[in-house]
């Protein structure tokens, strides 16, 4: 994960394609776990499941979520690099402590839930977690990434 070069014409063009690439990413990962469990998606508990082998679900389902959390981590960087090279940091560094205080919030709750597997309540953990991690980031995405990105076309 890198970019070329910086716009150097004040437009946050090729920044923007790379962020939204990697959101795009994120949400794929993040849906390829929470379907990883059918009872999860269908609200149920790991009782009535009939392949029932907790182990093997427990270690598929943290070794799907430690990539998402790697690939999480280091998107956050990206952009927090972004930040810095662009100049943003210095001109708006209180939005952007902001932003990156949301973004070690969001990894360090995203590192407890994974931490915290638990292979007799795994299906209603997953069913947490993901709908946890989905309303998060297209909260953050709003709430933060959009204003850096407008804030970096405007320069
Ligand atoms: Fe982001
Ligand atoms: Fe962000």
């Amino acid at each position: 994960m890198h970019h070329a070069k910086l716009p150097g014409n004040g437009h946050s063009g090729n920044l923007g394609a790379e962020i939204n690439e990697e959101h795009r990413m994120l949400r794929q990962k993040l849906s390829a776990v929470a379907e990883l469990c059918p009872q999860a998606m269908a609200g149920q508990d790991c009782k009535s499941c009939s392949v029932h082998v907790p182990k093997h679900c427990c270690r598929v389902v943290s070794d799907l979520s430690e990539d998402l959390m790697s690939y999480m981590v280091s998107h956050f960087r990206n952009e927090e690099r972004m930040m810095r090279e662009t100049g943003l940091f210095q001109r708006a560094r209180e939005s952007c402590e902001r932003h990156m205080q949301d973004h070690g919030d969001m990894s360090e709750a995203a590192l407890q839930l994974v931490t915290h597997l638990d292979e007799c309540k795994l299906s209603t953990q997953l069913a947490g977690l993901t709908s946890f991690l989905e309303r998060w980031m297209s909260d953050h995405i709003t709430q933060h990434d959009r204003p850096m990105l407008d804030m970096l076309d405007e320069s």
